[in-house]
């Protein structure tokens, strides 16, 4: 498999008045902005073939993969070498491919969007808002498990009951893997009394091409979008032969850059880990909860 789809065609609304003119997956999480780091955890995973899904505000996702001729000439002409290392780094990472999702007609609609650059193969889809910690091992068993047991793959993070309805949930079954579950049904942003579990779906997949059969016939759903959830419920039951989805369990660390307190939490929480920023940041803010600075 070599094939990453990011939907990053969202209107971003939770964070007005900062996306209304940059698309929410722009927005700097330390140094980078957040689809930077989405789209090396593609690339780590071996998938080095993307294809973004883009909406209007499209231009800063675009430019920031592509090379800018006058920054590079100067900071050469300086000498500044660290720099324009890191100019480099967003440029040489990916094939990276676009295609308009027109109207933002729902996440299901975005990855029909992709129908045509994926094929008839599997491939993976990485929300361009959400952030795993490259630490931490996902995508990759996401793809061992696919391989394996050549169904659909969903990530999921148990979470309180009372966050579950800021997700979609997972029904599931046990396998004989601890780090794997068989999902049997989807609920999208159930109300706690509701939900099935407090597994909640979180922006990574890995999936069988029947997906974009299957998202065709997907009516508009909540919102009066087309849910990927709503897909991924019909081929949980397995009706057309789809091969069915299983869920891996993730536990390490998640960041959601589309919501305002997740977001400054990934910003504190990565660059406390930095060489370069952490020990300073670290005092600081020792400081600033005891209450001596400002
Ligand atoms: P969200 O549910 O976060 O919606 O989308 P949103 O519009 O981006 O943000 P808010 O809720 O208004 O603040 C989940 C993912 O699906 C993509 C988004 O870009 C995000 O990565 N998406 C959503 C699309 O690509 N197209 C759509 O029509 C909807």
């Amino acid at each position: 498999m070599t094939k990453a789809v990011i939907p990053a065609a969202g209107l971003g609304t939770r964070f007005l008045p900062a996306t209304k003119a940059m698309p929410k997956e722009m927005l700097p999480v330390v140094d980078k902005p957040a689809i930077q780091y989405v789209v090396e955890e593609a690339v780590g995973a071996g998938l080095t073939d993307v294809l973004m899904v883009t909406g209007r505000n499209k231009n800063a996702l675009e430019n920031h993969f592509d090379r800018v001729a006058e920054l590079e000439a100067t900071l050469e002409a300086k000498g500044d070498t660290a720099k324009l290392e890191r100019v480099h780094e967003s440029t040489d990472l990916a094939d990276m491919h676009y295609v308009r999702q027109g109207d933002p007609k729902g996440l299901g609609h975005a990855v029909l969007r992709a129908h045509m650059h994926v094929g008839d193969e599997p491939f993976a889809v990485l929300l361009g808002d959400d952030i795993i910690d490259a630490r931490d091992v996902l995508l990759t068993r996401m793809l061992v498990e696919q391989e394996r047991r050549d169904a659909s793959i969903v990530a999921l993070l148990e979470v309180e009951p009372e966050q579950i309805h800021l997700y979609g949930a997972a029904a599931v079954e046990a396998t004989g893997d601890p780090d794997v579950v068989r999902v049997t049904g989807m609920v999208e942003k159930p109300a706690r009394e509701d939900a099935p579990s407090n597994y909640a779906v979180i922006g990574r997949y890995v999936l069988k091409p029947e997906v974009f059969g299957v998202l065709e016939r997907t009516p508009p759903g909540k919102g009066g979008e087309i849910q990927l959830t709503d897909a991924l419920m019909a081929m949980a039951e397995d009706v057309e032969g789809t091969g069915g989805v299983f869920g891996v369990v993730f536990r390490g660390r998640r960041y959601d850059t589309g919501d305002k307190l997740d977001y400054i939490k990934a910003v504190v929480q990565l660059a406390a880990d930095r060489e370069d920023l952490g020990p300073e940041l670290r005092d600081w803010l020792s400081g600033y909860v005891a209450g001596f600075t400002h």
